[in-house]
């Protein structure tokens, strides 16, 4: 890392420094020099929270086809199997890549992983480290590798809004300025990290306001998902959607922002972000039960282990019902060992959860949709790139296989730097690809700082009524009320997200996956394969269908 000052002009920008984020910047950095902007240091990222593991075929009796299959049948009819195909063909080769950095799978005495099972998998393929913090251990071998790229520059900030110029090209990120408290917290998080003197000089400048990066070949969205718009959450604070919000003022595309994954088991104490109780540990043997003890799941095929979504909605069933859901772990062998986080956390909270049953609710855990992109990140709008959680790229359907995430992020991660790679490869790309430093003459609104009172508006309206249960009345409730919002708070990304939300999940007439509408509760047939695209217009967000698979402006309004 040199010690000289951030510049201006990057050959790529890459937003967001979670898993995504990091491991693209660490790959892109192969092929140019890459600004990383973060608003949170990487303990901030969902990828650091996520316990549960890396899904892979590389088991005896595995194969990625049956990942695959697997993985469509999860997605309920609306995954796009070209990119589930290559999604999980590719899933070996990350894991070796991760092994050479020096990440630790968990192994029995033989020395092989030891390979977990969660719901909707048929075969054991879940590899974790460390138990139950795969995230925080995969995470932090890719910044450790990162650390040691000479040309990655570190920018803290929040990006107040895409640059795009006159011909409709994204040439790079406005990063707005940072409180003064949070850049603090974010030196000290920094203190041991090689890239510290120049995210400081970064911050001193920032401080002065606000900061044009420019881009000269591509802008990476790799900001995460939404959780945060829902008053109950598993994810960490600033999972608010600002990814989503950017891209879609800049003109991309959303598709698919009705499905929002529900994980069935977030620990129900406490304030703030709920503590996720791992689905490993049902693979472990833990079960799902009411307050008399009863099984919530005794008459479904795959018990405590059927898809997400079927499991997410019978624990939404029990509390309706005015009873309670517990997950009950006396089953897990060995829990404190296995599940070190879960068992300090529980503990923590004064519940011992080897005998204890911990209460649980559902939380919303994990956006499907996204920002329209293609395995590589391409979006359609020349120079903007969208991976991992931000993005939809049909992987995941209306219902996400567990742990197929972690491996998408790396995926996509490896992909886009393919594609740049084979597109710099020619003599003269470099100077022929390179985008001018222009603005729009009318750039897209600014997005501004989290308001905590429009934020907590949205939580509550989408909780009560885009959750996990939906129906017309409510959602025609919650288009209302986020309008209004719409009008006080023109520029909060999560009054933006939020209405994106609400008119897919309206529109959708159907229950398929994780979204479930109590008015119409069987999927149609008609819309197997078929995504909803969400535009800006002057009358507010404009949904319609999409049959194709690559990301493309969406079809003329159907249905309102
Ligand atoms: C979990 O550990 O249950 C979450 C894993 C995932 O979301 O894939």
């Amino acid at each position: 890392m040199n010690g000289e000052m951030v510049r201006d002009t990057f050959d790529f920008v890459v937003v967001g420094g979670g898993l995504a984020g990091s491991a693209a910047a660490y790959w892109l950095s192969q092929l140019g020099d890459v600004a990383l902007v973060a608003k949170t240091p990487p303990e901030g990222s969902n990828s650091h929270h996520a316990q549960g593991g890396l899904a892979a075929a590389v088991g005896a009796g595995d194969t990625p086809e049956v990942h695959a299959e697997d993985t469509l049948a999860a997605g309920a009819g609306l995954c796009h199997p070209e990119a589930v195909t290559r999604l999980t063909a590719r899933a070996p080769e990350v894991v070796r890549w991760l092994l050479a950095l020096g990440v630790r799978f968990d192994a029995g005495a033989d020395g092989q992983p030891l390979l977990g099972l969660e719901g909707a998998h048929r075969r054991r393929r879940i590899l974790h480290a460390g138990g139950d913090a795969t995230g925080r251990h995969i995470l932090a071998a890719v910044r450790q590798a990162l650390s040691a790229c000479p040309n990655v520059h570190r920018v803290p900030g929040r990006v107040a809004r895409l640059s795009v110029d006159a011909a409709g090209r994204v040439t790079g990120v406005v990063v707005a300025a940072q409180a003064r408290d949070r850049l603090a917290s974010q030196r000290e998080t920094d203190a041991q990290d090689t890239h510290a003197q120049e995210a400081d000089e970064a911050s001193d400048s920032l401080r002065a306001g606000r900061r044009r990066l420019h881009a000269r070949f591509a802008t990476v969205l790799a900001t995460g998902g939404a959780g945060q718009l829902f008053a109950r959450s598993t994810n960490p604070p600033g999972a608010c959607g600002e990814g989503l919000a950017l891209a879609y003022l800049a003109g991309a595309p959303l598709r698919n922002l009705e499905f929002v994954q529900f994980h069935p088991t977030a620990l129900a104490t406490g304030a703030g972000p709920c503590f996720l109780l791992t689905e490993a540990l049902r693979g472990a043997g833990a079960r799902l039960r009411d307050e008399r003890g009863e099984p919530l799941l005794a008459n479904h095929p795959l018990g405590d282990l059927a898809t997400r979504d079927v499991v997410a909605r019978s624990v939404f069933a029990a509390l309706s019902e005015g009873r309670r859901a517990y997950l009950d772990c006396s089953g897990v062998e060995n829990l404190p060992a296995r599940f070190p986080s879960v068992y300090a956390h529980c503990r923590a909270i004064g519940l011992d959860p080897v005998h204890d049953p911990l209460p649980v609710t559902p939380a919303a855990h994990f956006l499907m949709g996204g920002v329209a992109a293609a395995l590589s990140g391409e979006t359609g709008i020349p120079g903007l790139y969208a991976i991992g959680e931000v993005a939809h790229t049909g992987c995941h359907g209306a219902n996400r296989l567990a742990s197929n995430s972690l491996l998408e992020c790396l995926v996509m991660a490896r992909e886009l730097y393919e594609h740049w790679r084979d597109r710099l490869n020619t003599a003269g790309a470099r100077r022929s690809l390179a985008l001018p430093a222009e603005d729009a003459k009318d750039p897209p609104r600014e997005l501004a700082a989290d308001d905590s009172a429009a934020l907590a508006a949205v939580q509550t309206l989408l909780w009560q009524h885009a959750g996990v249960v939906r129906g017309e009345q409510g959602l025609r409730q919650a288009r209302r009320a986020l309008g209004e919002l719409a009008e006080v708070y023109p520029d909060s990304a999560a009054v933006c997200v939020a209405r994106a939300i609400v008119e897919a999940a309206w529109f959708r007439r159907e229950s398929r996956g994780a979204h479930f509408r109590a008015d119409c509760p069987l999927p149609d047939p008609a819309l197997a394969g078929v995504d909803t695209v969400i535009q800006p217009s002057a009358q507010g967000p404009q949904v319609s269908w999409s049959t194709e698979t690559l990301p493309s402006p969406g079809q003329p309004l159907v249905h309102a």
